[in-house]
């Protein structure tokens, strides 16, 4: 129930509920993957079963897939698709100019494609998400498994001559193996605290043999809409400003609080 939510899920929620009303009947939507697009893609199913939004969805992650067909969206490929009007997805860290972390749930290398064949990406975030230079969080980097710690290691090298603060790495683990993508690759993370030229490093990173795609998103969000726990939302236009305050209402429903999922 929305009362038990934490200040954080309430900000997600907030977030994601004030994000579908871009949503419009007939559009193709690219569907994110986290516990702040899990909240969207419930809010999306809630539209269409209630009140007769017609949407395709293009999920980025085979755990979205599963989630909209349970409420009731309609899913496509993307090849099916071919162009979308938005995707709406979450971030780990936004900077002032839009510019995102993203791949803490490992789903980059889909979330980034999906994004790049939008008319549109909104990012949906609590506050904490954003932050003034990128790099705090670890940059997910997702590596084919053929030769990866050759791989990690140009990466680490790489490092070296870039503007950031740390340089070390680390595979990522499910329990005792490596974590494993949709697209059966390993991420490697880079714990960088501060990422002085993210375009660059971005550029620079898919330059190395083995690596499949960064979690830098640079030039591709549009939107952010911030949640807050209190119910107060803000979207950021990609001017920087803020372009819009409001507050969304908890507004118990059943069916969307029922499955607290991810
Ligand atoms: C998934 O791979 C990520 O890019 C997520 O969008 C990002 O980690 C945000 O996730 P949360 O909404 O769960 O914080």
């Amino acid at each position: 129930m929305p009362a038990d939510l934490s200040p954080i899920d309430k900000a997600k929620f907030v977030a994601a509920r004030r994000a579908v009303e871009f949503v419009e009947s007939g559009m193709k939507v690219g569907l994110g993957t986290g516990s702040t697009a899990a909240w969207m893609v419930r809010c999306l199913g809630e539209m269409v079963r209630e009140d007769g939004l017609k949407i395709t969805g293009v999920p980025t992650s085979t755990r979205t897939a599963d989630l909209a067909r349970q409420v009731g969206i309609k899913v496509v490929s993307l090849d099916e698709a071919k162009w979308l009007d938005l995707t709406i997805d979450g971030a780990d860290e936004f900077d002032p100019e839009l510019n995102l972390i993203k791949g803490g749930g490992g789903a980059l290398l889909q979330e980034k494609i999906v994004a790049t064949a939008s008319d549109r990406m909104i990012v949906i975030a609590d506050a904490a998400k954003e932050v003034a230079q990128l790099g705090a969080f670890p940059l997910p980097v997702e590596v084919v498994p053929f030769g990866w710690q050759t791989t990690k290691a140009l990466i680490e090298e790489t490092l070296g001559a870039m503007d950031v603060l740390g340089q070390t790495t680390s595979l990522r683990m499910n329990g005792d193996h490596a974590f494993l993508t949709d697209e059966g690759n390993y991420i490697v993370d880079l714990h960088l605290n501060r990422i002085g030229n993210a375009r660059q490093l971005a550029l620079v990173l898919n330059q190395i043999p083995g690596v499949v795609e960064n979690g830098l998103f640079i030039d591709i969000c549009d939107i952010v809409v911030v949640g807050h726990g209190d119910g107060r939302v803000s979207v950021r236009d990609i001017s920087g400003a803020v372009s819009e305050e409001g507050q969304v209402e908890f507004i118990e429903t059943t069916n969307l609080f029922s499955d607290l999922g991810e």
